[in-house]
């Protein structure tokens, strides 16, 4: 019969465009066990097109302040979790993971904390209170956290700090052993919670690298619950050396830990409303391929993440005075730009593997 031939027809024909046509979005497109992330505001969840892009294309997303000392911590003594806890109800009302960034770092701490004369028991205090506090309000919530953020110096040497010499929680001098600690405590509040280490440009093979490598691998060996590293890639050049980036994620991966890339940007000089070149945009759209291809080489690293999604909002304007930016996927106007393809189709490939994840 004519019309029943029809609909059958149509019946076959509908699921072969739809493969033909691969996953329309990151979140679907990537590969079992990669979750693609971004850090997000939650003061911009009020703004349809930013949480209707949010949740269409993302299924992780990590408080690019919320979660921080000067959020949390405005006021000594108390804690103030509600910007955090909006990010979390919006992960959990679009079925996307959390990433808690960040317990420990020399940056973005409230003026009461950098300004203030303690002394080591003071501060080991403090930052055992605030780990425990923090770590406890969002287990079950916050899958994973940056313990440590931006420890080490270039030449691999840990850095000043208030946490560390300045004057540091008692450990002075005695190198990554307050690092050992903040994981200690983390892990104290939350067994159940992925433990990271993050750190910004040593993320290809350089001496900042060679030291996260060897760092985790005393930590692993001595029973230090550390479970993964973060590598921010914030990313200025053009020309830069992704392949470097895969080759010291297959080392980290060798010692079973995970890799997540956490800070994902790619900036580009820009003009007075902040727009770049086409052949700019172009070669950003190079660059990104080349860092979803090196997660996906290896089976250690689980999750891409941009800081940020949108041109509209990125902190690479203010970080630059304005000089560069277009550093995101998408751009002011939440179009898909040259980058966004490229991670699409890089996420999309059928050679892709199927990871574990689980703790
Ligand atoms: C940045 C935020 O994006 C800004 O909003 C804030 O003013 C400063 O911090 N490395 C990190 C992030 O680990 O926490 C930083 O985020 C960017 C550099």
């Amino acid at each position: 019969m004519l019309i029943g031939t029809r609909v059958r027809g149509a019946l076959l024909l509908a699921p072969v465009m739809l493969l033909a046509a691969g996953p329309q979005t990151l979140r679907d497109a990537a590969p079992a066990g990669v979750l693609v992330g971004t850090a997000v505001r939650p003061s911009m969840f009020s703004e349809a097109a930013y949480s209707e892009t949010l949740a269409r294309e993302f299924s992780m997303v990590e408080p690019e302040d919320a979660m921080k000392w000067w959020v949390v911590r405005r006021e000594p003594g108390t804690f103030d979790f509600r910007a955090g806890d909006e990010v979390v109800h919006f992960a959990q009302a679009h079925g996307m993971k959390v990433r808690g960034h960040c317990l420990v770092w020399d940056h973005n701490l409230p003026a009461w904390l950098a300004q203030g004369q303690f002394t080591p028991e003071q501060l080991s205090t403090l930052l055992h209170e605030h780990i425990t506090t923090e770590v406890k309000h969002y287990a079950g919530q916050v899958f994973a956290w940056d313990v440590v953020n931006e420890a080490l110096d270039q030449n691999g040497h840990v850095k000043d700090s208030p946490w560390y010499n300045q004057p540091g929680i008692g450990l002075a001098a005695k190198g990554t052993a307050y690092v050992e600690q903040a994981f200690r405590w983390a892990h104290e509040a939350d067994p159940q919670a992925l433990l990271f280490y993050n750190e910004v440009e040593g993320e290809g093979m350089n001496t900042k690298s060679d030291a996260v490598y060897a760092m985790v691998k005393d930590f692993k060996k001595r029973g230090v619950p550390i479970d993964g590293v973060g590598l921010q890639l914030h990313i200025s050049r053009l020309d830069f050396d992704t392949a470097a980036v895969a080759a010291n994620i297959a080392r980290l991966a060798r010692l079973g830990i995970q890799i997540h890339i956490t800070e994902l940007d790619v900036s580009l000089p820009v003009d007075s409303s902040g727009v770049g070149t086409a052949e700019d945009l172009r070669r950003q759209s190079d660059v990104y391929r080349g860092i979803v291809h090196a997660c996906l080489q290896s089976p250690g690293c689980t999750a891409i993440q941009t800081w940020g999604f949108t041109d509209k909002y990125s902190w690479i304007s203010s970080h630059s005075h304005g000089t560069r930016g277009a550093a995101l996927p998408f751009d002011r106007a939440y179009k898909p730009k040259p980058a966004y393809d490229a991670i699409l189709e890089e996420l999309s490939r059928k050679t892709n593997h199927p990871r574990q994840t689980s703790k």
